[in-house]
Order: structure tokens, then C-alpha cells, then sequence
């Protein structure tokens, strides 16, 4: 009989199976309790691909709508708005989306719905801007947009704070952004939250929380449209899980397991330590690593064999997690082997810094090759190059390097 595999490796993690974090919740349940109180809270998450930014947002929502109780806090009861943000969004399409979000949530009470439809009413009327239109027009344009936006959310907000006519009463608004690296300049994101937050801030709306996720380059998107938008955000950096929660992770998911098949699943302890060890802490590959060794099993208990089998074979974890983040920058924009050798060096030093002479003791190339390949790797955004020191560089993301290492130890032990 086929088990149901309870491991998650291609989506954000079921609340039920969610691990770990414990100081990031904290955090964010602090957010979440001020802004309640009328102390909003402003954050910005960033971290590498796969690190758990999303899985945390749909956490953070299920506290924030009440579906989780915080140990330290009664209840929550936010109206909770996710946008993920991306690269065809633009500002005039992002309020839209806000708006249908609110009427769709809080339009559902019958005494509230004119109040709604009457204050979000000129969401109908903005434009689409086309090409003939000066950017000068465009500017003005978006700056009155904003202006009617953020007083329409700072109305609806006030109202389901304090209710005027028996409905019930909310905590405040949660608007989650994910994605935000996508951001292109025509969403104007850092201009977006800049002047949102301070316009509510002047109309005395106070109950509203903004967490922004994305990318470690998130805040340069931000800052494209106001250099100092940055600056209003609490940063929340989410890095690689300690070795205990990535122990807690299998074995959440495990439990998950168990609920869901007749048949039981256990795990040997040198099994569990060797995907927390694989994984480095980054929750996607621990969730593919424990994936492909359920499903790789069949005597009911995974074996350290089943891990080492599972994650190294062809079609195996390490490939799986190849294909779903990172193969194409390998192997796609890289055409030649070379460079792909550079990469591998750099990656014994995961995404530290390393200098060019360092890698040319272990580069097999010539000199020149050596240069080419560095920059265009640069070129390519696949490596960055150290503005404060000259012939340093290093690779953009620690779990790229991770993948790097594994995939050619892959290759190794193939041969
Ligand atoms: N706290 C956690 N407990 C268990 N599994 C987790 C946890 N956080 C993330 N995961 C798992 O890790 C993987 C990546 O998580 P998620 O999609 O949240 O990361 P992300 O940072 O949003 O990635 P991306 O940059 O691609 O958007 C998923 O397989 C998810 O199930
Ligand atoms: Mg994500």
C-alpha cells in the first residue's frame, strides 16, 4: 500500500507541521500585540530562498486571525490581507487587490457593507496609465491615488475597531507581502509603504501591522522608489534552523505522517541527524531530504541507507531541490565547465567571501578564464563581487552553495 508522504518540500509548511522559530515568533507576536494596542508594527523579513519566510507569514496569520493561540497573549483577532507581490504588479493593480481583499473579508457582514462599498468607491475610477501620459502626470497621479487609499484604510480600520452597530470588534488590519524581491519599479513599493504609513499615522489610525517578506535584496527594491523607506521597518533576518528544530521538523512531520496512514512510519536517530547535518538548516532541503527518504523506504523504518540513498541517487533529493531553485542558474546560464568549477570552489566556502588567489590555487583554468569566469558570473548576478575590498567574491546565497556542494559530491560518488 503507497503511504501518503507527509513532508513538504515544494510549498510552505502546514501550520500543524510548522517548527521551530521560536524567536522570530516571539517577535512577531509582540508586533501583532502592540499594533493591537496601538503601537503598529512595521517589519521587514528577508532571507535566502527556501529559508521559511512564507511557511512564517501563514504562521504569523494564524495567530493573527486566532486560529493559533499565542501562549503569551488572549486570542488574537486581525483581518489578515497576503499579497504576493509579483513582477507584473503594479501600484494601480495593488490597491485593487487590497481593496477586493477588505470587501471580500469584511463586505460579508451585512451592516458593514455600505460603508465599504461607499468609502473604497474610487477604486473604480483610477486610471490606466498608458504610454502617452507624462511622467510627471503619472507621479501626481499615484500620489492622489495613495492619498484616497490610505484614508479609505484608515476608515475601514477605525470602523472595525471600533464598531458602530453590534459587529465585531477586530484587533486591526495584518497586510502580509510576500515576494517582495519581485517588486518592479512600477509597483513603487518603498514609496508605497513610506507614504501609507505615515498618512495613517497622521489620520490617527494606529491598528494596522505591515510584514513585508522577500529576498535578501528586498531592501534595495524598497529603496528604489524612496531611498529611505528602509528605515521604517524593524528588520527580522530569518536564518537557518538550530540543530534541534531541524530534529523537531522531522519528527513533526513524521507525527504527520502517522495520522495520516495506517501503516507507521519510524526513523533511525543516525537517520534524523544525518538530514539535519545534510541540510544545513535550511527547512526546504531538510523537508526534501525527509521526502525522498519516506519514499524511498519500505520496511517501515527510515535507515540512515535510506537517507544516503535517497538524497544522492539519480531523481533524488539533491536533485529535486536542483530543479526547483537552482539548476537553471547552474547549468542554463553557465555554458561552460569552467565556470561552473569556479562556482564549486567558491562553494567550499558556502557564501563567504574568497579571494581570487584563493581560488586559483584550487583552478585547474588559466589566468584569464579565471577573470572571464568571474565576471561574468558577476555579471550574471550569480556571485557578488566585495565593493569595500578589490578581488573578492562570493556566492549570493548560502543554500545555492549548499546545493552546489551536495550536487557535486553527486557527481563524485557517481563516478
Ligand atoms: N518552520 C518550519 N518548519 C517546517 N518546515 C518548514 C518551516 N519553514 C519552512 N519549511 C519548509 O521549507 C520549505 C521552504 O519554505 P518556504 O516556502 O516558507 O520558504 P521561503 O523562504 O518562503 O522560500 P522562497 O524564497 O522560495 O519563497 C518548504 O518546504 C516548507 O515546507
Ligand atoms: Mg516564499
Amino acid at each position: 500500500m503507497t503511504k501518503i508522504n507527509p513532508f513538504k518540500p515544494n510549498s510552505p509548511v502546514p501550520t500543524a507541521m510548522f517548527a521551530g522559530r521560536i524567536n522570530e515568533v516571539v517577535a512577531l507576536e509582540k508586533g501583532l500585540y502592540q499594533t493591537k494596542l496601538g503601537q503598529p508594527a512595521t517589519i521587514l523579513m528577508t532571507g535566502d530562498r527556501g529559508i521559511g519566510k512564507s511557511s512564517l507569514l501563514l504562521f504569523l496569520k494564524a495567530v493573527a486571525v486566532g486560529n493559533i493561540k499565542s501562549p503569551e497573549y488572549e486570542n488574537f483577532d486581525f483581518l489578515s490581507i497576503h499579497i504576493p507581490v509579483s513582477d507584473k504588479l503594479d501600484i494601480g493593480t495593488l490597491l485593487k487587490l487590497i481593496e477586493r481583499n477588505i470587501s471580500r473579508e469584511i463586505g460579508k457582514v451585512e451592516s458593514i457593507r455600505s460603508f465599504v462599498a461607499n468609502t473604497w468607491s474610487f477604486i473604480q475610477r483610477i486610471k490606466v496609465m498608458d504610454s502617452g501620459v507624462s511622467a510627471a502626470e503619472v507621479d501626481s497621479e499615484v500620489e492622489l491615488q495613495l492619498d484616497q487609499f490610505s484614508y479609505s484604510l484608515a476608515e475601514t480600520c477605525k470602523r472595525i475597531v471600533k464598531p458602530e452597530r453590534g459587529e465585531n470588534k477586530k484587533d486591526g488590519i495584518l497586510f502580509l507581502f510576500d515576494e517582495c524581491d519581485n517588486a518592479t519599479p512600477l509597483l513603487r513599493i518603498g514609496y508605497f509603504f513610506k507614504t501609507v504609513t505615515e498618512a495613517l499615522q497622521r489620520q490617527g489610525c494606529d491598528n494596522v501591522m505591515f510584514v513585508v517578506a522577500g529576498l535578501p535584496d528586498t531592501p534595495e527594491k524598497l529603496s528604489i522608489s524612496h531611498e529611505s523607506s528602509v528605515r521604517i521597518f524593524t528588520p527580522l533576518k530569518i536564518t537557518e534552523l538550530s540543530l534541534a528544530d531541524r530534529i523537531y521538523v522531522i519528527d513533526k512531520g513524521l507525527e504527520a505522517g502517522n495520522k495520516l496512514n495506517v501503516e507507521q512510519t519510524t526513523i533511525s536517530d543516525a537517520a534524523k541527524d544525518q538530514i539535519a547535518a545534510l541540510s544545513e538548516g535550511y527547512p526546504h532541503f531538510i523537508q526534501q531530504f525527509a521526502y525522498s527518504a519516506f519514499d524511498h523506504n519500505t520496511d517501515g523504518e527510515i535507515s540512515l541507507e535510506d537517507v544516503f540513498d535517497s538524497a544522492f541517487k539519480l531523481g533524488g533529493a539533491i536533485d529535486a531541490i536542483g530543479n526547483s531553485y537552482y539548476a537553471s542558474a547552474f547549468n542554463e546560464k553557465i555554458k561552460s565547465d569552467e565556470y561552473r568549477q569556479v562556482l564549486s570552489i567558491m562553494a567550499e566556502k558556502m557564501n563567504s567571501w574568497i579571494t581570487k588567489a584563493q581560488i586559483r590555487q584550487s583552478f585547474t583554468g588559466d589566468d584569464s578564464t579565471l577573470t572571464n569566469a568571474l565576471q561574468a558570473l558577476t555579471t550574471r548576478k550569480i556571485i557578488l563581487k566585495n565593493p569595500s575590498k578589490i578581488g573578492e567574491y562570493r556566492l549570493q546565497q548560502r543554500g545555492f552553495a549548499l546545493w552546489i556542494r551536495l550536487f557535486g559530491k553527486r557527481n563524485r560518488d557517481k563516478k
